[in-house]
């Protein structure tokens, strides 16, 4: 951080404590001549205000690192521009488009939304926080961004980064702090912002480049002077911890058995063949999928599915 400060003194000289909306509003003011340097640069959802676009990139974000959903991002709005160009592609298209970045079932959520958005919403995306709750799949969070990033409008949006940076700067880890808290206080900070677009980005790059779930870089961050944990925390069991790509996962199957029925049906015995694969992750998988109708089995063939 550029931006060092020195605690307050009060008249006596005393070190005054503040509370902990005080402390971030302060935190706010360093937080955001910290993104104007340091803000990542080239991702590319953070230059549209289209809702659409915004829609994509966080379904994308919400179990994908960014670095892997820049290249995948592009090549999903270059076959899919449009609300419309999504809701009128085959469920194949959109999947195969998703490939590589998992948890296909965020594909086929984006789908139907899409579908839905054309047949009953003329293909407009609400353009306030509770129309576009009332959207299946549409979450506190994704709401929260798609008012912030796509529309520049104040709304509640936190995600793993944000709640572990506002929880951390004020409060201290032995008191500990509430979600309701820490939810009121995200609130309070995206009102008294100039931009939400510019404060969600803030806290988020902060989160990700400084304020890192397991090794925080408190010895040189400029807000230790005003911070509750300076250090104190380094979370174990964070949600940004990075993703394993280990082959013994029912995800790891899920995704294999995506891609073999791509390339056309197979028996299940093919996909019993696929490489490291095991039996019954891959029974486990196969079952999950069907449940969820991604698939259907035809005696021993197994055939994506082109509908819900
Ligand atoms: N910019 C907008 N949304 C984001 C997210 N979910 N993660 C990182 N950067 C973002």
């Amino acid at each position: 951080m550029n931006c060092r400060e020195a605690p307050r003194r009060s008249a006596r000289g005393d070190i005054m404590i503040s509370t902990p909306i005080r402390r971030l509003s302060r935190a706010q003011k360093m937080i955001l001549s910290w993104y104007s340097i340091n803000g990542r640069q080239g991702l590319p959802w953070r230059t549209t205000r289209d809702p659409y676009r915004v829609l994509v990139s966080e379904l994308m974000l919400q179990q994908t690192q960014v670095s892997r959903v820049i290249p995948k991002y592009a090549a999903f709005i270059a076959d899919f521009p449009t609300i419309q160009s999504l809701a009128d592609a085959e469920r194949t298209a959109v999947l195969r488009r998703w490939q590589g970045l998992g948890y296909n079932n965020r594909a086929v959520r984006l789908h139907a939304l899409a579908k839905l958005v054309r047949d009953e919403y003329g293909g407009r995306i609400p353009r306030d926080y509770e129309g576009l709750r009332k959207l299946p799949g549409i979450g506190p969070y994704t709401a929260g961004a798609i008012m912030g990033f796509a529309y520049d409008s104040p709304a509640p949006c936190v995600d793993v980064n944000i709640q572990r940076v506002i929880a951390r700067i004020g409060w201290d880890a032995k008191r500990g702090v509430s979600h309701d808290e820490i939810a009121e206080a995200a609130l309070r900070l995206v009102t008294a912002s100039r931009s939400p677009h510019e404060w969600h980005s803030a806290l988020m790059d902060f989160g990700s480049t400084v304020c890192t779930a397991k090794n925080p870089g408190c010895a040189s961050c400029g807000l230790r002077g005003i911070c509750a944990s300076k250090g104190a925390r380094g979370d174990e069991n964070d949600a940004s911890a990075p993703q394993s790509r280990f082959s013994g996962s029912v995800r790891w199957h899920r995704g294999q058995v995506l891609r073999a029925l791509l390339q056309g049906p197979k028996t299940v015995q093919e996909l019993q063949s696929i490489k490291s694969a095991d039996k019954e992750l891959l029974q486990e998988a196969i079952a999950a999928m069907e449940r969820e109708r991604l698939i259907k089995l035809r005696g021993m063939r197994v055939i994506l599915r082109n509908d819900g």
